[in-house]
């Protein structure tokens, strides 16, 4: 991304909480795109052999390292690893929140608050953005999957933190009209419960390899 007078935009350092599927997904566009990326793990030592060069350390080194943090740990889980950090590392920073909690049963955990409230709530130095809750990793990573344009969605109370996480977002090949800004944190309940309908789809599809568009009015 550049900025208005077409000079490029410093990397970023960019912490990626969990080391599943979507860190795995997202970690090498976001190198390629010239960014400092850390995974974190709660086994670091332990990182698989497929996960290539993907720089993986620590979870409080990986937020000690970020500007920006990101959020793939399981959403019922998510609360208590950003409560085992040091505030310190937390305080003032953007933190792109991919998470969606479920139970066992595969229900959804957060009914009532959404997770990315309540980690709004819970953490309040953080800037949280939530988003991608809607989409495949495989898709948020490689959006030229898809055969038409789409629509990602962004929630968050601070609009500078809504404006790196669309930079990130747009490293990965997602063009700036496909990202809808719904407001506040509190349209994170909205992106969330897409989850129901988004099993149901790929179901219905058979693949997980899709996503949604927002179709507007002429
Ligand atoms: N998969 C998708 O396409 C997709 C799409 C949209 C949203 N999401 C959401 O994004 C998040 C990550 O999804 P994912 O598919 O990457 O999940 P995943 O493969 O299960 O990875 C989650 C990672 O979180 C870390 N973690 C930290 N604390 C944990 C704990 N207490 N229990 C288990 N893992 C813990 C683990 O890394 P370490 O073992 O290294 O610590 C684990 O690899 C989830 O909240 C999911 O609902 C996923």
């Amino acid at each position: 991304m550049r900025t208005d007078t077409g000079t490029p935009l410093p990397p970023l350092r960019v912490g990626v909480l969990g080391t599943g599927n979507v860190a795995r997904a997202l970690a090498p566009g976001w190198i390629a795109a010239g960014h400092d990326v850390l995974l974190g793990s709660r086994t670091p030592a332990a990182r698989k052999p497929e996960w290539g060069d993907l720089p993986v350390a620590s979870l409080p080194d990986t937020a000690a390292h970020a500007e920006v943090l990101v959020n793939v740990t399981p959403g019922t889980e998510s609360v208590t690893v950003l409560g085992g950090l040091d505030p310190a590392d937390l305080s003032g920073k953007v933190l792109m929140d991919i998470a969606v909690g479920f139970t066992p049963e595969g229900r959804l955990s957060h009914l009532e608050e959404s997770l990315g409230e309540e980690i709004q709530r819970t953490f309040p130095r953080l800037r949280v953005v939530k988003t991608f809750t809607t989409v495949d990793c495989a898709v948020m990573a490689d959006p030229a999957l898809l055969t038409g344009p789409s629509t990602q969605f962004l929630s968050g109370d601070d609009p500078d933190a809504k404006r790196v996480v669309a930079r990130l977002m747009t490293d990965l090949g997602w063009p700036e009209e496909a990202l809808l800004d719904l407001g506040g944190i509190g349209a994170a309940a909205g992106q969330e419960h897409v989850a129901y309908l988004f099993v149901a789809i790929a179901r219905s599809l058979g693949d997980y390899r899709f996503s949604l568009r927002v179709v507007p009015p002429k």
